[in-house]
């Protein structure tokens, strides 16, 4: 018997403010399109903003549905939208940000499961790390490196031969 041990570093920044001009500027867009989410019934409202290798910066939103699991988190309508208009070009970063209509966000909001098997197929496509950027809707904002941080022993398709 072995016993193994996952860990991860990540930085974390006391608020936005202190982020890099480029990490940032890539967070307001994410705090923007935030603001087009479609939560009637959460009244959680999430952002992304994705940056790809050519420079073009591709946004999403949660879109919520009367029948719960048809709609869709903002990560996933963001890297998909990537995908679908601008496929093979490598994500860089995305950065996401979420805000609730009932009470203040002030610390970030990590991406669920799901998101993060989609994320983890895009990075994992293109052999180069993603860089994660999470934010509530003020306070600190969390810099993780890479997908394959935040899911440890995912599911890949070495599997399925
Ligand atoms: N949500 C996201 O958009 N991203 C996440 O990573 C977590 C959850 C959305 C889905 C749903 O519309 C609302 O937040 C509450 O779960």
């Amino acid at each position: 018997m072995r016993k193994h041990h996952i860990a991860f570093d990540f930085l974390v920044f006391d608020n936005i403010n202190e982020l890099s001009a480029e990490d940032k500027s890539l967070m307001k867009v994410a705090v923007e399109s935030r603001k087009n989410a479609y939560a009637p019934y959460s009244n959680f409202c999430v952002g992304a903003a994705v940056l790809l290798e050519n420079g073009e910066l591709v946004i999403g939103n949660n879109q919520e549905n009367a029948s719960y699991p048809s709609g869709l988190c903002a990560e996933r309508v963001a890297v998909f939208q990537a995908g679908a208009k601008y496929p093979g070009v490598a994500i860089i970063a995305i950065a996401i940000s979420a805000a609730s209509k009932n009470y203040v966000v002030d610390r970030p909001a990590a991406p669920c499961g799901n998101c993060r098997q989609s994320l983890s197929e895009y990075e994992l496509r293109q052999r180069r790390p993603i860089n994660l950027l999470l934010m509530g809707e003020k306070g600190e904002v969390f810099k993780c490196p890479s997908i394959a941080d935040m899911l440890p022993l995912g599911f890949n398709n070495s599997y399925l031969k």
